[in-house]
């Protein structure tokens, strides 16, 4: 049976800054994943900190904040066959040291923090994170 599902994709300020949005979005493409929309914004440290709020207890959300609020990002949305968990594997790990070969972390991250790449993490954060930038 088929899964079509919706994810939302972040390109950060890292790779945005190393112009890498044509790169990353070819990748993504060849990897079955459609962009349905996309788009650039640069966030507020404030919106950064509402988009990540489920890392306020952690000791790097400062940081977290400060750095996805630092640039202009893309934000899109992809669709696919079972695209939550498809994203996940060809982003790869969230530590560019530890991801597979081949993954967008791996290829083009350049630290835990500036991994070039956001992904939702599950089919509801994935409604949520859509909405948080697309809703009207
Ligand atoms: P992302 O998938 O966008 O979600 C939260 C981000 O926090 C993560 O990618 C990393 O870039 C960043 N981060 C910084 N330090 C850590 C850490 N120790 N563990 C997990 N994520 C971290």
């Amino acid at each position: 049976m088929s899964n079509t599902e919706r994810t939302l994709s972040i390109i950060k300020p890292d790779a945005l800054e190393r112009n890498l949005e044509e790169e990353i979005k070819t990748l993504l493409i060849k990897n079955n994943l459609k962009i349905k929309d996309s788009k650039k914004i640069h966030l507020s440290k404030d919106e950064a900190a509402e988009f990540y709020k489920v890392h306020q207890s952690k000791p790097f959300y400062n940081d977290l904040c400060a750095y996805l609020s630092s640039g202009p990002i893309i934000a899109m949305i992809l669709e696919g066959e079972n695209a939550v968990s498809l994203y996940r594997r060809i982003m790869g790990a969230t530590d560019p040291k530890k991801a597979e070969a081949n993954t967008i972390r791996k290829i083009y991250g350049i630290s835990i923090d500036k991994n070039s790449v956001h992904g939702s993490d599950s089919f509801d954060n994935a409604k949520k994170e859509i909405d948080f930038f697309f809703k009207n």
